[in-house]
């Protein structure tokens, strides 16, 4: 319950920053879905906004609730968009795609003039992959692409859903959560290395995009910029 008043506290302030006539690029996960209903109850003559979904949940989620969406093909640049993440660090780097959405995620939010983090206070790390990285990969030879990451010198699993099977992404791929055991030292490094193995669609890893974090607390807010 602490937790949900810190993530309705960062949301709250997060939708203060889209404007009338705004394009906003609509996360996913918990948090984001807090921002989604505050900014679908702002909606009016004066206040209209168009959405780019990161997701399907979202989409659904928007659609419901009167928000106009856009394809996420439709612009090259969007005004804004808000999201939770998994971790952060100091610096604004992130993990995202706990939430299992990290490659539309990232199409999304790299077309942001501006991306808002909002989180919790427990999503703050000072070195990021305390919890586990998420990575997608294609279904087709993911064994091979498995042995290719493990030489990175991780330990990894792939996502299994409560059926025991495979978590498939919206996008048909599959996920490995990696675990690395002093956590992340050089993300850049690690994030190149994993885009240059063949089926790697996308990573978790969020470098230098995020614009400004707003972590909120149970009374209040902090922001990182
Ligand atoms: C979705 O794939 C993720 O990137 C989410 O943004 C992340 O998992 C944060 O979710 P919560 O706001 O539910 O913690």
């Amino acid at each position: 319950m602490i937790k949900n008043k810190s993530k309705i506290n960062a949301a709250k302030e997060a939708i203060k920053l889209v404007k009338n006539g705004m394009v906003v690029g609509l996360g996913t996960g918990s948090t984001a879905k807090i921002a989604i209903d505050l900014l679908a109850e702002k909606l009016s003559n004066e206040f209209k906004i168009r959405g780019m979904a990161t997701s399907i949940a979202t989409e659904e989620q928007a659609k419901n609730l009167g928000i106009e969406l856009v394809e996420i093909d439709k612009y090259e640049t969007i005004d804004i968009a808000i999201d939770g993440a998994d971790e952060v660090s100091p610096d604004k780097n992130l993990i995202k795609g706990l939430g299992g959405a990290l490659l539309r995620e990232k199409k999304v939010e790299i077309k942001a003039k501006k991306l808002i983090i909002i989180v919790d206070e427990t999503k703050m790390v000072e070195v990021l992959g305390k919890g586990p990285l998420p990575v997608e990969v294609s279904i087709e030879n993911y064994e091979i692409t498995e042995i290719m990451i493990k030489k990175l010198g991780c330990e990894l699993e792939l996502r299994i859903e409560k059926d025991n099977e495979p978590f498939i992404t919206d996008n048909g791929n599959y996920i490995f959560h990696l675990k690395f055991k002093d956590g992340i030292t050089d993300p850049n490094s690690l994030n190149k290395s994993l885009l240059s193995i063949e089926n790697v669609k996308d990573t978790g890893l969020f470098l230098n995009m995020a614009t400004k974090i707003i972590v909120g607390n149970e009374k209040n807010i902090q922001i990182i910029e």
